[in-house]
């Protein structure tokens, strides 16, 4: 569905960008029409209702075609490039999050956390190159850690990151496929699209007194224990929710 809707908005702007010019002959260079036309299809996009995240797709795609024709590249570099990005971000076009990363300031609170709490097991759900998970299983080796991460080049990169820590496992399934219920913490960097659904998982399956802790994004509707407000370039906050022993 996000792709129909990416391919659609970019034909929506290629299509509103030959109208204006039949309609307005003025002489513009072909980057001109080039931003035009991205531009237009990441509004578009917006008109869809897609994840924000594929706004920047929208504004680099067709500039970094015409780059592309300029530079008179290779065939198979695209396809080299496609092939690398499919395996980088796998499940995006389907809706999935996309990969961006934690800051240390993130690992370090987690690692924190984990102390507190005395926990002795930790799941990150969406994993990533395992920023979070290297850090803190080295910090507290007794912890029993899983990472799970579904798209298949980051989950190479974080199983080989964590080859030699032996208290990691890194998973190549989705968290959907995961039962919570063994996790003294767990642990989400996701996307606003799927906090509600996240919700409802973890109060089924989290145990009384576990702590789920969600970077950057609350769980609507869901009353948080504490907040924490990281010093970090986006000025992380960690909402830590404490399932109910009721
Ligand atoms: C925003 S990144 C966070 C990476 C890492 N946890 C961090 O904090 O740096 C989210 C990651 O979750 C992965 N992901 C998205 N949907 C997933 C799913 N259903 N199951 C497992 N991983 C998923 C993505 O491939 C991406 O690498």
């Amino acid at each position: 569905m996000q792709l129909l809707k990416a391919l659609l908005s970019q034909s929506l702007a290629y299509a509103m960008v030959l109208g204006l010019g039949a309609v307005f002959p003025l002489s513009i260079s072909a980057w001109q029409a080039v931003a035009i036309q991205a531009c237009g299809a990441a509004l578009f996009s917006r008109g869809f209702r897609q994840p924000v995240w594929w706004l920047l797709i929208h504004l680099l795609f067709m500039p970094a075609v015409l780059l592309g024709l300029s530079w008179q590249v290779p065939a198979w570099l695209y396809l080299l490039v496609l092939l690398l990005l499919t395996l980088l971000f796998w499940g995006t076009v389907k809706g999935d999050v996309p990969l961006f990363l934690s800051s240390s300031a993130v690992s370090e609170a987690l690692i924190e956390i984990v102390r507190r709490e005395g926990a002795q097991s930790f799941i990150d759900i969406g994993a990533g190159l395992a920023t979070v998970v290297v850090p803190l299983a080295k910090a507290r080796p007794d912890t029993a850690i899983i990472g799970l991460e579904r798209a298949p080049l980051t989950w190479l990169l974080a199983a080989w990151r964590c080859r030699k820590l032996t208290n990691v496992s890194i998973g190549r399934s989705s968290f959907w496929e995961q039962d919570l219920r063994q996790f003294d913490v767990v642990f989400a960097f996701l996307s606003p699209l799927v906090m509600a659904q996240i919700g409802e998982k973890i109060q089924q399956e989290m145990l009384p007194g576990s702590l789920f802790v969600s970077s950057s994004f609350p769980i609507p509707n869901g009353v948080p224990e504490a907040i924490i407000e990281l010093k970090d370039r986006r000025r992380t906050r960690l909402y830590c929710y404490r399932i109910d022993r009721s």
